[in-house]
């Protein structure tokens, strides 16, 4: 029994074309998807065409992440503030982009699942903690030990980090799935990674696997898209993401608040396009 979890996609339809081939290869039992599958990349149809289709293609699970949760909100919400700036503009994009299908397609989805197949241990999937969408666990060990021990079967699979990791905790494996979009290991330019679990003595074995997907095209195609208009600076955090192996915009947008409170800024959480020149300019970005 072959099972395959894809997390964070993050709008990188080219990383998931690629991961998509990958998977027909593999031809898996089923295909688990940990959540955040828009925002940050451009053309979000893309990565939902390519989702609906692996929803006919093979049995799947979806989980809910917070991007998608901040998409529902500001569908409850249009007047929440979300305009042209590299502070939003990612998201504003992104919603703009999406059908009212797409939208009852992720309110319908729940932020953790128990997953039992045939007689295997339950999996327990979620993508930030099976508690909320946010919560990042990797780092904690308390908070490890407490989901380790509420958890029915043996396996607990997160998302949201980004990262790579399998945790063990006593008799329990804590599996940080890594982003196919944005993936957080210093990965070879043009590489991501989904995860690959097969059933062994009725158990869980867990593989990351590498895949190569085409970066130039992705870059070239970003940059004809709206959303360089959308989120300017942030635009480029991501591409620059791509090509330094690390979390630029975070890098970048941490800087720029540090600006915007040395210079006394009360003006909310849009921060003003200024201050993400400044800090893209300091890291090379720009
Ligand atoms: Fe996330």
């Amino acid at each position: 029994m072959k099972i395959i979890v894809i997390s964070d996609i993050h709008s990188n339809y080219a990383a998931f074309e690629s991961a998509f081939e990958t998977v027909k290869s593999i031809n898996p039992d089923g295909i688990i998807f940990l959540g955040d599958y828009l925002t940050d990349f451009p053309y979000p149809q893309k990565t939902m065409e390519l989702l609906y289709k692996c929803k006919s293609a093979y049995k799947c699970w979806f989980l809910r992440g917070n991007r998608e949760d901040y998409l529902l909100q500001h569908r409850k919400n249009l007047n929440d503030g979300w305009v042209h700036s590299s502070s939003v503009g990612s998201f504003l994009y992104t919603y703009e982009n999406l059908t009212e299908k797409d939208l009852d397609f992720f309110g319908s989805l729940p932020n953790c699942l128990e997953i039992k197949i045939d007689d295997m241990p339950i999996i327990t999937a979620c993508h930030g903690s099976p508690k909320s969408t946010t919560e990042n666990i990797l780092p904690n060990s308390s908070a490890q030990l407490k989901y380790a021990k509420k958890i029915k079967g043996n396996i607990l699979l997160c998302g949201h980090t980004h990262h790579r990791k399998v945790v063990s905790v006593k008799d329990k494996q804590i599996i940080f799935c890594p982003s196919l979009g944005l993936p957080q290991d210093g990965e070879k330019y043009g590489h991501t990674w989904i995860t690959l679990l097969t059933s062994f003595d009725n158990n869980w074995k867990t593989d990351f696997i590498d895949i190569e997907y085409d970066a130039d095209t992705l870059i070239k195609d970003y940059r004809k898209s709206d959303l360089t208009e959308y989120a300017p600076i942030f635009s480029e955090c991501i591409i620059k993401s791509l090509q330094a192996h690390g979390d630029i915009a975070y890098q970048c947008v941490v800087l720029a608040w540090e600006k915007a409170k040395k210079d006394n800024f009360k003006g909310g959480k849009i921060l003003p396009e200024k201050y993400w020149i400044q800090a893209a300019k300091e890291l090379k970005i720009i």
